[in-house]
């Protein structure tokens, strides 16, 4: 059954599951922005909060098996395909090295051929470029990430190590500095307005999350919640970082009820517009 309950806007109404977020149109979302970026950002939640929980494979975080699901998964990748750009961290790539991640868009996954050839109709290739976000530059760069002529861009902070630079340059990319001590928000948006990316998705994790937050630079936030609770005292959360001051501030937008996901549990499927 592909049938999702469209809970808002009103009235509720029944829709398919595929299809759900790229009729949200983000970039044309980033067309109204004035020439700013659009930058969105998305999550698999538990009904307890917890995004990432502690891994069995090793002393690190990643998501549970119990609320990662082939219905999220189908959305997240709807986000993905609209985007110019996606931002990811180095702890991505160092996981990715461990054979502990996969492309985050996977255009060549015939489940999603739909996806690619939405791209090609726009006159997107096939992936989009990737952001890598760290302060550390600790990171392998795999051959994969830059093949077909996909560019990497790495962001990082002002004292980052110069010969780190050199050697992921001769690499990939170009690294930027967008910050002092740390990657900050605004020069990071700034950065991507200036490099001509205009619809940007975070698939980056909390701390990602946080600084865009803080910058005021994010637009919009999806939220699935998984209808179960993990417990455990070592979690991440979606935001992570000192407190907001004033708390960042977002607006229900849209909310759809998927009776089918998670073992026929359910899910929610949120997207707020930050205000
Ligand atoms: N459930 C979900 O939907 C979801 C979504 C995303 C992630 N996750 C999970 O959440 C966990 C954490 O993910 P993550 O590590 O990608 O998320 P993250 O907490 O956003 O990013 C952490 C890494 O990003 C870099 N970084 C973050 N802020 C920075 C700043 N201001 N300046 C410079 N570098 C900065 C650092 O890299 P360096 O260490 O290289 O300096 C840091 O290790 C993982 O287990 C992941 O699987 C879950």
């Amino acid at each position: 059954m592909d049938e999702i309950l469209q809970l808002l806007p009103q009235p509720a109404q029944s829709r398919a599951l595929q299809g759900l977020y790229l009729a949200q149109d983000l970039r044309r979302r980033s067309l109204e922005q004035d020439g700013d970026v659009y930058i969105y950002a998305n999550f698999v939640t538990s009904l307890d909060g917890r995004i990432a929980i502690k891994s069995d494979r090793d002393e690190g975080l990643s998501v549970s098996d119990a609320t990662a699901n082939q219905r999220d998964w189908r959305l997240f990748q709807e986000l993905a395909a609209q985007s110019d750009l996606i931002i990811s961290s180095g702890r991505y790539l160092r996981d990715w090295a461990k054979g502990r991640a996969q492309e985050i868009l996977q255009v060549d996954d015939p489940r999603f051929a739909d996806l690619r050839a939405w791209r090609a109709s726009r006159g997107l290739a096939p992936q989009p470029d990737i952001a890598i976000i760290s302060g550390s530059l600790r990171f392998p760069i795999p051959e994969v990430l830059t093949a077909g002529g996909r560019k990497v861009v790495v962001f990082t902070g002002a004292n980052s190590d110069p010969q780190r630079v050199q050697q992921i340059e001769a690499r990939a990319g170009r690294v930027y500095v967008a910050g002092e001590a740390r990657v900050e928000g605004q020069r990071l948006a700034e950065h991507f307005a200036a490099l001509g990316y205009r619809t940007v998705y975070s698939a980056a994790g909390p701390q990602i999350l946080h600084l865009l937050l803080e910058a005021g630079v994010l637009n919009r936030l999806y939220l699935t919640t998984a209808n179960r609770l993990l417990g455990g005292q070592v979690f991440a959360s979606v935001v992570e970082g000192a407190q907001f001051q004033p708390p960042a501030a977002v607006r229900l937008d849209t909310l759809y009820y998927d009776p089918v996901g998670v073992d026929e549990l359910g899910q929610l499927f949120a997207a707020y517009e930050c205000v």
